[in-house]
């Protein structure tokens, strides 16, 4: 699985590349500025119409130009492949799979699941829940088809009942007060069962990368686990009506990470907490393989620089084992350190011109 060829044109700094990338390790050299972030925000936003970087996509279109685009060859399951396009003008996003214009995001990022580490990952422990919770579905998401659908399903409700708690509406409250319990405790749930089975594999790879330390996981539900959500709710609903908000649900859902019993934001180191989330979202990775056999492409931006010789042997043998493909950036063969020695297709970047070595 995996992208077989990509042409981008005006993201950031490419004006227009054609690349044919190896099944398996991709490495892009390149000093600062010549445009391999870039060249991994295209590849991301060909995935999921979204851009890592910005909160809006369209600030990656190349200066000067009205759109960026691009295009890929997936292989999507054995001989299968497809060709997927996003198009992003300003105020407009078109998504093309195979030919015709799909309207559904969720076709294209179920199409080419997608992981993204960078120096900045550290926020999935330190940052607020918000970056958790999108850990966390982005695992559901990918392993129950119906998980789109109630995630939505609840997101319209919360933002129907946040509407009504503004205007003081206490009887229409009533009327979405049971969708918001039936999609929340969905919703709850399934992120509850995805940590269950997620918890094995990280403690697998977290023995490798932090020996001697034991991780654990605490899920929250997002209200006091000892009450059914309606109990909750009908709880805390003068509170809700008081501030104008809703207090309890999946949306304040959480997961702390521990190590050794104690809390990882606290104790660890800012290199621990980034190796941490390394194998946080490799075990996410291979818990979707072992479960859907679905084989998901992982983007290293800047990353390897981080790692000491031992985690990045780590991440070698991961690499080679499990048969991904991913795309790892870094300034040049000696900042690889261990990984340098990867079986790779290699690529340069410079001024925006992405080349085969
Ligand atoms: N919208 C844009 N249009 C053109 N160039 C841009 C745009 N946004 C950023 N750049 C430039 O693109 C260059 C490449 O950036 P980046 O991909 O982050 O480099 P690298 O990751 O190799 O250090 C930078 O010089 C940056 O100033
Ligand atoms: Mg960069």
């Amino acid at each position: 699985m995996g992208l077989r060829s990509l042409r981008i044109t005006n993201v950031r700094n490419i004006a227009e590349a054609v690349v044919h990338p190896g099944p398996n390790v991709n490495i892009i050299l390149g000093e600062n500025g010549s445009g391999k972030s870039s060249f991994l925000e295209a590849i991301y936003i060909l995935a999921r119409a979204e851009s890592f970087r910005t909160r809006s996509v369209s600030e990656g279109i190349r200066f000067n130009e009205q759109e960026l685009v691009v295009n890929g060859e997936l292989q999507v399951s054995g001989d299968l492949d497809s060709r997927v396009g996003v198009r992003i003008r300003r105020g407009e996003k078109t998504i093309r799979i195979d030919g015709t214009e799909s309207f559904s995001k969720a076709r294209l990022i179920r199409l080419f699941p997608l992981q993204f580490i960078s120096p900045m990952s550290y926020q999935v422990i330190e940052g607020s829940p918000r970056f958790r919770r999108h850990f966390m579905d982005w695992g559901v998401f990918h392993l129950e088809d119906d998980y789109r659908t109630e995630w939505k399903r609840f997101n319209r409700c919360l933002s129907q009942r946040n509407r009504l708690l503004k205007e003081r509406s206490r009887p229409d409250l009533r009327a979405w007060d049971c969708e918001f319990v039936k999609y929340g405790t969905i919703v709850a749930g399934r992120r509850q069962d995805y940590i269950r089975k997620l918890i094995p594999y990280m403690q697998g790879i977290g023995q490798q990368m932090l020996p001697g330390k034991e991780l654990t996981v605490d899920y929250h539900h997002g209200w006091d686990p000892r009450d059914e959500l309606d109990i909750a709710l009908n709880t805390a609903s003068a509170r809700d009506l008081r501030f104008g908000f809703s207090h309890l649900g999946p949306h304040k859902g959480d997961l702390a990470v521990k190590i050794d019993g104690r809390s990882c934001k606290a104790y660890l180191s800012r290199g621990q907490i980034k190796l941490l989330v390394l194998v946080m979202i490799l075990a996410q990775i291979k818990l979707l393989a072992n479960e859907r056999n679905i084989v998901a492409s992982l983007l290293i931006d800047d990353f390897c620089a981080e790692l000491d010789s031992r985690n990045s042997s780590i991440l070698k043998n991961f690499l080679s084992d499990s048969g991904l493909q991913c795309f790892i950036t870094a300034m040049d063969r000696n900042s690889l350190g261990t990984l340098c020695g990867i079986n790779s297709t290699l690529f340069h970047v410079e001024r925006g011109q992405v080349k085969p070595i």
